[in-house]
């Protein structure tokens, strides 16, 4: 079998060769959106599937119908990935609701004058890299991770594939980067789930019931989220996805960082943290109360 983990290299960061080609980059980065699409960006492992889960039972105004029904790379197609243009031409739907993990400055020229609304996810670093750390090691289209210290020089240094965590926050939500932009959190969702589908929908112009809202917080839970086949990845091939190595709906949980970081290690990241954020003036929120 044809080696899956190769790498795409595309102006100055690498990505999983498996799902993304030259063509399918550059068409991304051209990409002719539309003032009613959604897009949703987000650093890899920050909440993102959540989030087309979350946008998907919106619309649907609490009816899991259709997430139960489509893999969520046919309802929100990650926009880079070889297949997105083939999955958009299939599709009448309207808004378009799409997907990308790429940083700001690969989709300005795209999206700068679009109304096209952009939902922004992010999650504390720490939980990123640590869930990052073990979907690779499940992910057999991700490079070697080597050791733990070394995936975190990796992530601090911004060398993993998809590029600086630092960078893509940065440039996502400096101001003016886009019109419509909203920005939530992966612990806003898990620590105020009603509060935070409540923001979207009314930034999505599709304000719910009180029990519409309910009904999107009990399907978006991680525990139908991880029973769901059309978001737990179990329909990818086993050779591409291993799930006797993990699973894609590992833990959910704010804070697991703490049970990898050494307290050395705490203070390195938090050191770069610091220095890499200096003209950042987002507050986070990013512990239980
Ligand atoms: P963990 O590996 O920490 O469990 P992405 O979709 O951006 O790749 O992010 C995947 C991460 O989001 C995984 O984190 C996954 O478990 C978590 N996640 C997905 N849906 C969730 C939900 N409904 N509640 C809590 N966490 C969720």
């Amino acid at each position: 079998m044809a080696r899956l983990d190769v790498t795409e290299m595309f102006q100055d960061i690498s990505f999983p060769g498996h799902l993304h080609t030259q063509d399918s980059l550059q068409q991304a980065v051209e990409f002719n959106f539309q003032d009613t699409d959604i897009l949703i960006a987000s650093y890899p492992k920050s909440g993102t599937t959540w989030m087309q889960e979350i946008v998907t039972l919106v619309y649907s105004r609490g009816d899991p119908h259709l997430s139960q029904t489509v893999p969520n790379w046919t309802r929100a197609p990650w926009l880079e990935q070889y297949y997105c243009t083939a999955v958009l031409e299939a599709s009448s739907a309207v808004p378009r609701l799409l997907t990308t993990h790429l940083p700001y400055r690969l989709l300005r020229t795209a999206i700068q004058d679009s109304k096209a609304k952009v939902i922004y996810v992010s999650r504390n670093p720490k939980d990123v890299m640590v869930s990052f750390y073990h979907f690779h090691k499940m992910a057999n289209f991700l490079p070697d991770i080597g050791s733990f210290p070394e995936f975190l020089d990796r992530f601090l240094e911004g060398k993993l594939h998809f590029g600086s965590w630092f960078e893509h926050i940065i440039g996502w939500t400096q101001t003016a980067a886009v019109s419509n932009l909203l920005h939530v959190t992966y612990e806003e969702m898990l620590l105020d789930p009603q509060g935070a589908i409540k923001k979207i929908s009314l930034f999505l112009q599709c304000p719910l019931a009180e029990d519409e809202i309910n009904n999107c917080v009990k399907h978006c839970s991680f525990s139908s989220m991880k029973d769901n086949k059309m978001i737990n990845y179990t329909l990818v091939p086993q050779e591409i996805m291993d799930h006797s190595k993990g699973s894609f709906m590992r833990k959910g949980e704010i804070g697991d960082w703490k049970n990898m970081f050494t307290e050395e290690q705490r203070r390195r990241f938090d050191s770069v943290f610091s220095s890499k954020m200096q003209q950042c003036s987002l507050q986070f929120v990013w512990e239980k109360p």
